[in-house]
């Protein structure tokens, strides 16, 4: 890190950041997304170095840091649990103090959101979580961006949550709070979202339905998730059987506003959580929300070692 720098910024959760700092990320990840689109020479983070450290599987996140860290000039180390010392128990505090005197920042897709703290704790330099069990913000900024690309401000509008109540979920109630939004979720019952780990200051900001085609009624973006996040394999069978009827198909789809997008944050199981004819439909923006992971985190990473821009 720079000497000078005013103090770290870590993104761990998503209401670290204000409104008005989501609406600048917003506007940096358009430039951005343009220059890169026009072939133009991007590279604010010469000599900067990422660390990013995967303790789950990725093809998106890997991919968008990756591709998006060397966009910008800079370079990128990749860790895993097999091939570190992470995985051979170094206490996750010694990691920190040793990766944060190395680089210039750090991504950590991991387990617990208690362990992305401790690292954060103990780290010299902005920690940026790519996915634990109980968030997923560099997701739901990628379809946040989404969405106002295609249909403009999301103030005001209805979100449908249909399935497990996860780290995305968690998440897109936390951004419905700061964003001024309204999520209309639907679990199975067990499978409940758990409000103190989404952390709202109070419940006006969500509406929870029994029956997934009522909370698609009406909605802007229908949204789901795989039935079983990483880490919950296990629990495979149970949950196959207990979602079985919180998977989004057209008939969901057409409870939904005529205009509805839909959305998954990917890896797919067509026929599970979103039928074929849905994800790879006309609504489905998919492939665009896969894509801009990779511009909204290039403006996140600006951001959290460059400041403000202009
Ligand atoms: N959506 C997402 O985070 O994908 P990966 O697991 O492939 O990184
Ligand atoms: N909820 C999923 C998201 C994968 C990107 C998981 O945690 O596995």
């Amino acid at each position: 890190m720079k000497p000078g720098l005013p103090l770290i910024r870590h993104y761990l959760q998503f209401k670290d950041f204000r409104a008005e700092e989501y609406a600048y990320l917003f506007e940096r990840a358009a430039i951005i997304k343009k220059r890169f689109k026009n072939y133009e020479k991007y590279t604010p983070l010469v000599d900067r170095t990422l660390a990013m450290i995967f303790e789950k599987a990725s093809t998106r996140t890997r991919v968008s840091f990756e591709a998006g860290m060397y966009q910008m000039g800079g370079s990128v180390v990749h860790l895993t649990t097999g091939d570190s010392q992470l995985g051979r128990a170094e206490p996750v505090e010694d990691s920190a103090r040793v990766i944060s005197r190395m680089v210039d920042i750090v991504m950590i897709r991991t387990y617990e959101q208690s362990k992305l703290e401790a690292f954060a704790a103990h780290s010299r330099v902005p920690v940026i979580n790519g996915l634990t069990n109980e968030y997923h913000p560099c997701q739901i900024l990628a379809d946040l961006y989404t969405y106002i690309e295609h249909r403009g401000s999301i103030a005001g509008k209805v979100v449908a949550w249909v399935g497990d109540g996860n780290n995305m979920a968690h998440t897109w109630l936390q951004a419905a709070e700061i964003l001024g939004f309204t999520v209309h979720i639907s679990t199975p019952s067990g499978y409940e979202v758990n409000l103190e780990v989404a952390g709202l200051r109070d419940a006006s900001s969500f509406k929870v339905f029994d029956n997934p085609m009522d909370a698609c009624r009406d909605a802007d973006l229908v949204t789901t998730d795989v039935w079983t996040s990483m880490g919950f394999e296990s629990e495979n069978e149970a949950r196959r059987a207990a979602f079985a009827d919180w998977c989004v198909d057209a008939e969901m789809m057409a409870a939904a506003k005529p205009d509805a997008l839909f959305m998954h944050c990917l890896p797919a199981h067509r026929g599970e959580e979103v039928s074929a004819e849905v994800i790879d439909g006309p609504q489905s923006v998919v492939w665009d929300e896969a894509e801009n992971r990779m511009h909204v985190q290039k403006a996140l990473m600006e951001y959290l070692l460059l400041g403000r821009i202009g």
